[in-house]
């Protein structure tokens, strides 16, 4: 099934503490960024690639990647907005939207994905927790909750470029902020989201106590 992709690296990395944009961090000579589009780039059912980069970075990505890239987009103050900017100009029927801080792709759920959007309009990727989870105040512990009934989210994930556009127009006029894309079409419609099963590489660079883990799988 042939898709476009938003490759979002509009973001600055504050949690990271570097002093620059974490998706250029290089891990054994390559950056961050270049690990998620050199996938894209060499996946046969990928036809466009939207990359959504900030302000400050944006005249470096455009020297770099022009040539590689089918455009090159200014993203929003947060993550949902950067999404709504690169929605503007995807092409194709189904879109994937993926978080460059995460380097690793496993080709399996891409193409899982990609056969979840045959019955589903919105397909996201899940993994079950291993830890107890539980509700606190920030502080102490208030409730410990049935792991069995949450699951931790990575991306990519898959949509009909139809439904996204849909889902992130109600939730701007309503002023709704989600975490990830599933959010907005599980608050703004009916649709079923389908869960594939994640791969634990396919973590994000969030926290420098990520990189131990992301040098060793890469
Ligand atoms: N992102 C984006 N536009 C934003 C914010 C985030 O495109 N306004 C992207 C980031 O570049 C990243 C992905 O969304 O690839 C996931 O976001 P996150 O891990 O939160 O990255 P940052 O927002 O850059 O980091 P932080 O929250 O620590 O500042
Ligand atoms: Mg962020």
């Amino acid at each position: 099934m042939k898709f476009s992709i938003i490759l979002l690296a509009a973001g600055t990395g504050k949690r990271s503490g570097l002093n620059y944009n974490k998706i250029f961090y290089k891990i054994h000579g390559k950056s961050l960024l270049d690990y998620s589009l050199d996938y894209f780039i060499n996946c046969e059912d990928c036809v466009e690639i939207i990359l959504v980069v900030n302000k400050s970075d944006e005249s470096l990505v455009k020297k770099m990647y022009s040539s590689m890239v089918g455009k090159i987009v200014l993203g929003g103050l947060t993550r949902q907005e950067s999404v709504q900017q690169a929605l503007k100009h995807v092409k194709e029927e189904y879109v994937l939207v993926h978080d460059s801080a995460r380097p690793f792709i496993n080709g399996r759920c891409v193409d899982d994905l990609l056969g979840a959007l045959v019955d589903y309009d919105a397909a996201t990727l899940g993994m079950q927790l291993k830890d107890s989870i539980c509700k606190t105040d920030g502080n102490r512990l208030e409730k410990t909750l049935n792991r069995s009934d949450y699951m931790l989210i990575q991306t990519p994930q898959a949509f009909k470029k139809s439904l996204l556009i849909e889902v992130h127009r109600l939730a701007k006029k309503d002023g709704f902020t989600g975490t990830d894309d599933t959010s907005l079409v599980k608050q703004y419609s009916d649709q079923p989201i389908k869960i594939v099963k994640g791969d634990v590489r396919m973590h994000k660079f969030t926290t420098l106590s990520d990189l131990d883990y992301l040098k060793v799988i890469l």
